[in-house]
């Protein structure tokens, strides 16, 4: 085994006011597998993390919530725990940047780049809200789009024409936040001179430290030119106050990456760590960080050049990742595909999830997909009927014969493909081509089953004076599936535990992979098939969640259009064959458990339907009974958590306890078609 090394890996800080999602997970994941790996192979290898706890987004959605700040990131960052936790994981240290740690180090840089004369200040003109008494981000104002006239576009794009521009050019501009029409107002800001650093930046990015394409882009901004980053920001503000500077704050992106500073801190008191020895500046331990390809710049051009200031060393890597779709598509609340952690884990184990991401990460920037259809087959295919079947069709013919092992390599040639792989599959591990890690691993097993199959010990055993072959046979099975337990552990560690238990032993993976003989213990099934309702369940589930956080929303605070661009273009056909049709409300329930539904039971003029409608905050049920509403009737049936919902109430409204039933024309009749 080579040299041990000693290794500091990060994930990005996932923010403070909303769950973990599925996007976010091929991140924890890449990054687990590889800490996994790297630890399995006797390294030191620290994962830290922490929640990103600052920003204005943070404190407008406490306030949203009527809860403080400090309130709003402990509620988050307990559920982020969770949900990390359900996924396995396993961080070594998970902080906040809302810490003392933090703020620390963030003063500490601060006064060294400033020391070092790396900032700048500046008064500069931005939008302000007079009502709200706060400067907005371009992402905090809406307005007609100067192009194409398009109402209610943010300030920097139009989602309608894709024209960028400055908010100074909206039409009617709007504070998001109040509606208040936004002045210019003064302040003076702090800057980070990051133009002194281009010469640094241009050997830095090309030094090995960054995949190619990553670096090809920072090679084009680089050679546009740099811009001063403009590091504060006014108060109202959640996060640290620059000291000596009253009413300034950090901008949240300042302190963010400090975070993993700060976060390996509270490891290296907790652990007897030496901090200085992983960040002094002739460092000989490796830093990664692993990243996703919108947050580029922060990591590989401001966060080296304020380490280089502040005399600390620099990554190792920055590991780039692509983004998720989910079947071939931006991931989306109405379709269901914007899945929450919380949401798979209430249906699905969390290693199906692993698995398949390994499947199809590589080290490049590419987005990747996860096809719903494909996702069931695959790791039904590979691990259940690949992996597991291995065990379980060869551990009971070792039991029998008494549960030793042989030492007998029945077929050495097979054996030595596994003992040829294994180098080649740490390789791939190393290099994060977990795809290329699995199709190696996949194709041993293939040949495995393959043997099995053509041996076929289960025939054997029927006939008297076999029994040393089949022992022999089924040993190396056994063989073979801890060698692609070993190879697995790092996507796989719950099943590698279970399989441990099995085995009779711990795998590692320092030694060199060998042939083992001796006592195993009972096999119990590792690992069950993903059925499709489950994964359907798990997209409607989601779908329900994301209806009911629209209708809980504040309209202002998040325009419709911030995550949901308008959907397709339908034709007239198309809405023609949404039926609405008058239905009177012969009963209306509350939902055990139900934060935001209604029961209805509805009258269609003879037929009932049943509808849960998200309509609590707004109706007692008894105001409703008795009344008359409209509804799409040919709404396919959908399993909602609380039952099935056969259609569809129409309302509209802000939300809260404005929300409006549509009441159809005087004297109309239940069944009655609207339109
Ligand atoms: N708070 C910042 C990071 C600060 S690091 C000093 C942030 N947070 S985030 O919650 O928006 O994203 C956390 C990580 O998840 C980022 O690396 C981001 O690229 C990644 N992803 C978020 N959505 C994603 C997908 N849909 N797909 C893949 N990765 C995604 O950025
Ligand atoms: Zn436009």
């Amino acid at each position: 085994m080579s040299q041990r090394r000693k290794i500091l890996v990060t994930s990005a800080l996932p923010y403070a006011n909303g769950p973990i999602h599925l996007g976010h997970l091929v991140e924890y994941i890449q990054t687990d597998i590889w800490v996994r790996f790297q630890k399995l192979r006797g390294h030191d290898c620290h994962y830290v993390c922490a929640d990103d706890a600052h920003g204005t987004a943070i404190m407008l959605k406490a306030e949203q919530l009527g809860i403080t700040a400090e309130e709003q990131i402990a509620n988050v960052k307990a559920d982020h725990e969770k949900d990390f936790a359900g996924f396995h994981i396993g961080f070594d240290n998970y902080g906040s940047t809302h810490s003392e740690e933090n703020r620390q180090y963030s003063e500490m840089i601060y006064q060294r780049l400033q020391e070092n004369g790396h900032i700048a200040s500046r008064t500069i003109t931005q939008a302000y809200d007079p009502e709200k008494e706060l400067f907005l981000a371009d992402r905090y104002i809406k307005g007609t789009c100067p192009k194409c006239k398009a109402e209610d576009q943010y300030g920097d794009n139009c989602e309608v024409c894709s024209a960028t521009y400055s908010p100074t050019e909206l039409i009617n501009p709007k504070s998001a936040i109040s509606g208040a029409t936004p002045i210019a107002k003064d302040s003076e800001h702090f800057f980070f001179k990051l133009p002194e650093f281009s010469d640094f930046l241009k050997e830095w990015t090309r030094s090995g430290t960054l995949q190619n394409e990553v670096a090809n882009k920072l090679a084009e901004w680089l050679d546009a030119g740099l811009q001063e980053w403009d590091i504060s920001r006014d108060a109202p503000y959640f996060g640290f106050e620059i000291p000596g500077q009253k009413g300034k704050y950090f901008y949240v992106w300042l302190d963010a990456p400090i975070g993993y500073m700060a976060s390996f801190k509270t490891l290296c008191d907790r652990e007897g760590l030496d901090w200085d020895e992983y960040w002094k500046p002739d460092s000989e331990t490796e830093l990664y960080h692993f990243i996703g390809k919108d947050i580029v710049n922060f990591h590989a051009l401001f966060w080296p050049s304020m380490l280089h200031s502040a005399g600390f060393r620099k990554p190792s890597g920055v590991n780039v990742h692509g983004f998720l779709t989910v079947d071939g598509k931006k991931m989306s609340k109405s379709r269901g595909t914007f899945i929450n952690a919380a949401a798979y884990l209430n249906h699905l184990d969390p290693e199906y999830l692993r698995y398949y991401f390994a499947a199809k990460l590589t080290a490049s920037v590419d987005d990747l997909d996860l096809n719903l259809e494909d996702f069931v087959q695959r790791v039904n295919t590979d691990l259940v009927n690949k992996v597991v079947n291995i065990a379980s069709r060869t551990a009971s013919f070792v039991k029998k014969a008494g549960g030793e092992m042989s030492a007998n390599i029945e077929n050495a040639e097979l054996w030595q493909q596994f003992l040829d792989a294994e180098n080649l599959i740490a390789e791939l591990y190393e290099q994060r081509e977990y795809s290329k890690a699995m199709r190696e691993i996949m194709t041993l097993a293939d040949a495995a089953n393959e043997y099995i199959q053509a041996q076929a010990p289960w025939s054997l055993a029927k006939q008297e004076g076999n029994e040393q072959k089949v022992l022999d046979i089924c040993s190396l099975g056994v063989n073979m599936f801890r060698a692609l337990m070993r190879f697995l552990k790092p996507v796989l560690p719950a099943t590698a535990e279970k399989a441990e238990l099995f085995l009779d032993e711990t795998l590692n993976w320092q030694e060199p992979l060998a042939y083992r003989a001796g006592a195993i213990n009972k096999f119990k099934p590792l690992m069950t098939r993903i059925e499709s309702d489950k994964v359907a369940a798990m997209v409607e589930d989601s779908k329900q969640a994301a209806a009911e956080a629209m209708q809980a929303a504040k309209p202002a605070a998040t325009g419709p259009l911030a995550d949901e661009p308008i959907a397709d273009e339908i034709n007239f056909d198309d809405f023609a064959k949404v039926d609405l049709r008058v239905a009177l409300i012969k009963q209306a329930e509350h939902v055990d458990g139900a934060k935001k539904l209604l029961k209805l039971t509805l009258d269609l003029g003879g037929e009932t339907r049943q509808v849960f409608s998200g309509i609590k905050s707004a109706y007692a049920p008894e105001d409703l009974e008795g009344k008359l509403t409209v509804m799409v009737a040919n709404l396919a049936p959908r399993k909602m958590k609380f039952g099935l919902s056969e259609g569809m109430v129409l309302a509209a409204g802000p939300g809260d306890k404005e929300i409006y039933l549509l009441e159809p024309h005087s004297g109309a009749q239940p069944g009655q078609r609207v339109m």
